[in-house]
């Protein structure tokens, strides 16, 4: 193995078409990113077939891009690494074929990545990972707590059971009349209001590790209609405080239950909700009293992008772990399967 390794990393998983360069899983060169929320914001969520033409559109140019950012050639890269999966397939799809051409055309080796390991090692690029650890997964389709003891050993320990965080944020956000992609809003509203609606905090059994954030939403939904019918008008900042206040109760209760179970140092939180304002004061004072390291990448890196695949990608390089050109996206993945 080379002893300086530069990847470019293409993610195309859902609605961003981002490709990046980056040295050794650490030394980030440039990050392409473009976010097309705008154009999926006009049917409140987003649609698959367009998603997929637009990474078609984007998809050379965000290469030109990164690598004009980085000031090199493909004849300065040493491996190409892409999104297999999980995410929506039409879109992976993009990314694994315009991976797979350079890879066949510049006869470079082919890294396949987890979309949530990307998202675990967007970490690196913010601080030391120091094993054990345990990693607090936030993101549009995923809530999980990994105990890590090495690079790629991601064990799950406690998941969702039903909506994903980041998919209960965008539907209270909905339901509040706030626009897609609804966390960041619910999140700026929730620093002007008041915890007044008192929301239930859904911690099942006492020694899981399991979410369930559907009751939750429900009861968002089944207060406004009530308030509603009695003619009275709710207030959003409240209302987004209150739902705010229970998911991060519950997301930090259990992290650092899970961090002192499994005595582990470090705690480090990935995916769209991390970059949340209250989830990060929350972990921040709750690690900072117990002694705990806690690394959230910044807000950027937070959201999807090409920069944490070739993060986690030179780790999986490492591994030995290279595609064919038959590689394919897939749309579902288990998170467990680079453990050895
Ligand atoms: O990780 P991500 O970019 O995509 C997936 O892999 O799913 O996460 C997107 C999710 C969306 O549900 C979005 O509403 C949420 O992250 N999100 C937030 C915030 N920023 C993004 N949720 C709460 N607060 C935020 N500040
Ligand atoms: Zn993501």
């Amino acid at each position: 193995m080379t002893q300086n390794v530069r990847i470019l990393a293409i993610e195309t998983s859902c609605d961003e078409t981002s490709v990046s360069v980056i040295d050794n899983g650490t030394q980030l060169i440039s990050n392409s990113v473009l976010s097309q929320i705008d154009s999926h914001k006009r049917f409140g969520g987003v649609v698959p077939e367009v998603a997929s033409r637009h990474h078609v559109e984007n998809m050379t140019l965000m290469i030109e891009d990164a690598l004009q950012n980085a000031s090199c050639t493909m004849d300065d890269i040493d491996a190409i690494a892409v999104t297999q999966g999980p995410g929506l397939i039409g879109a992976l799809l993009v990314g694994v074929n315009a991976a797979k051409a350079l890879a066949f055309a510049h006869q470079k080796p082919l890294i396949p990545v987890h979309h949530i390991a990307g998202h675990v090692y967007a970490n690196q690029l913010e601080g030391t990972l120091t094993f054990p650890l345990i990693a607090l997964i936030v993101s549009g389709g995923h809530t999980e707590l990994v105990y890590m003891k090495d690079h790629l050993d991601f064990e799950i320990i406690g998941e969702t059971r039903d909506d994903a965080v980041g998919e209960a944020y965008d539907k209270v956000a909905r339901t509040i009349g706030l626009p897609y992609p609804g966390g960041p809003h619910v999140d700026r509203l929730a620093q002007e209001g008041e915890d007044t609606y008192a929301f239930p905090r859904v911690w099942l059994e006492t020694d899981s590790y399991d979410f369930s954030f559907s009751g939750l939403k429900s009861a968002v939904i089944n207060k406004l209609h009530n308030l509603k019918q009695k003619g009275e008008t709710p207030i959003p900042q409240n209302v987004a405080t209150s739902f705010q206040n229970s998911v991060v109760e519950v997301l930090v209760g259990k992290a650092i239950k899970a961090c002192e179970a499994y005595q582990v140092n470090q705690l480090i939180v990935a995916g769209g909700v991390a970059s949340n304002h209250g989830l990060r004061s929350a972990l921040l004072k709750a690690t900072s009293d117990r002694g705990i390291t806690l690394t959230i990448p910044k807000a950027s890196l937070c959201t999807d992008n090409a920069a944490m695949i070739g993060a986690a990608a030179y780790h999986i390089y490492q591994k030995g772990i290279v595609a064919d050109l038959d590689l394919n996206g897939k749309s579902q993945m288990d998170i467990e399967m680079y453990r050895s």
